[in-house]
């Protein structure tokens, strides 16, 4: 159901954009769905509680730099901004910078979730009436419209370390676009999540409660509403592990037996022990990522570090 109140843009997908997808990621070798298919609201209910999770690092690390990297970047900025956030989620983060920069006078969160995105834009608005919140539904892979207005600069803000769900190829696309879209003059204040051993990242996405299970298994249901496909999630299993040499860790599903599962009247045969790839999320050096950004046509010029070394924020700016 839209929302009554606050001002929003629709640019969501197409329903056939969206099953061409899985059905290309269901027909590669190596079967592999989107993780951003993960969130539908549900899927961002259940993000919302892995981030309460003990070993879920990367959130409560992130949100305990943000109160101080708020009021640095406070200091930088004198003039109106337009906050542009990348897969806003429930807006925890945003409500900090909210908080700590006056100049922010408009907030435009983008995000897949639409309904929850709504949802959580209206709370927003009630409690911050001088911000103007302008939630866009879009895929952000994709190129994004934003509202624009000249007199306020534009401020990127890509918390969550979700640039580590791209590949580096795929990350260097998207912070080339973010670029273009956000424009001269931009910022981008970016969560990037650094290499540590890997017991601890094994931990953090392999919950003992289960979650992110159940966060993982939550992509089919959403796709079979989504596309009519008919996995049955009592047949697939949550298996995460940390690749070393691609420095990420990979989600899959696996398939618990051999078993025939069909979308929109295609046919895809699974092995016993075959998985789905869900999901990515790439850890980076500080170098790594500084490079990164370079290729990307940003310069990182000041950089955080949270909870010795688990955690890093970058404030990029655009390159002429
Ligand atoms: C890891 S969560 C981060 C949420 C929040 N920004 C935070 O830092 O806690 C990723 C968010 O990005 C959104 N998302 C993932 N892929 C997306 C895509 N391709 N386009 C738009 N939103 C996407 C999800 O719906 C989710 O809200």
């Amino acid at each position: 159901m839209h929302s009554q109140n606050t001002l929003h843009a629709d640019q969501s997908l197409p329903a056939d954009a969206v099953l061409s997808e899985v059905l290309d990621g269901l027909s590669q070798q190596q079967k592999s769905l989107p993780s951003k298919y993960f969130y539908d609201t549900e899927g961002s209910e259940l993000f919302d509680q892995i981030c309460e999770l003990d070993e879920y690092y990367p959130y409560r690390t992130e949100i305990a730099m943000l109160p101080s990297i708020a009021q640095d970047v406070s200091h930088m900025l004198n003039e109106p901004c337009n906050i542009v956030e990348f897969g806003a989620g429930s807006l925890a983060k945003i409500r900090i910078l909210l908080k700590h920069v006056d100049s922010i006078s408009r907030f435009t969160p983008i995000d897949i979730a639409g309904d929850f995105l709504r949802r959580e834009a209206d709370t927003l608005q009630k409690e911050f009436p001088h911000v103007e919140v302008y939630p866009v539904e879009a895929d952000f892979t994709r190129p994004v419209e934003l509202n624009t207005n000249a007199s306020l600069k534009n401020i990127g803000f890509f918390p969550g370390s979700t640039i580590g769900n791209f590949t580096t190829e795929a990350a260097q696309a998207f912070l080339t676009q973010a670029r273009e879209t956000l424009g001269n003059g931009s910022l981008l204040l970016i969560g990037v999540d650094t290499k540590k051993p890997p017991a601890m990242l094994h931990k953090a996405y392999n919950d003992q409660r289960g979650i992110t299970r159940k966060f993982n298994l939550n992509m089919l249901a959403h796709l079979n509403r989504e596309t009519g496909a008919d996995f049955d999630l009592d047949k697939f299993e949550h298996y995460a592990f940390y690749n070393p040499e691609k420095g990420r860790i990979e989600m899959h599903l696996i398939s618990q037996t051999e078993q025939t599962v069909t979308v929109a009247g295609n046919a895809f045969e699974f092995r016993e022990g075959e998985s789905i790839h869900t999901e990515n999320s790439h850890k980076y050096t500080q170098q790594e990522f500084k490079q990164l950004a370079s290729n990307s046509g940003w310069r990182s010029t000041r950089h955080w570090m949270g909870g010795q070394q688990l955690f890093s924020v970058h404030l990029l700016q655009a390159m002429d």
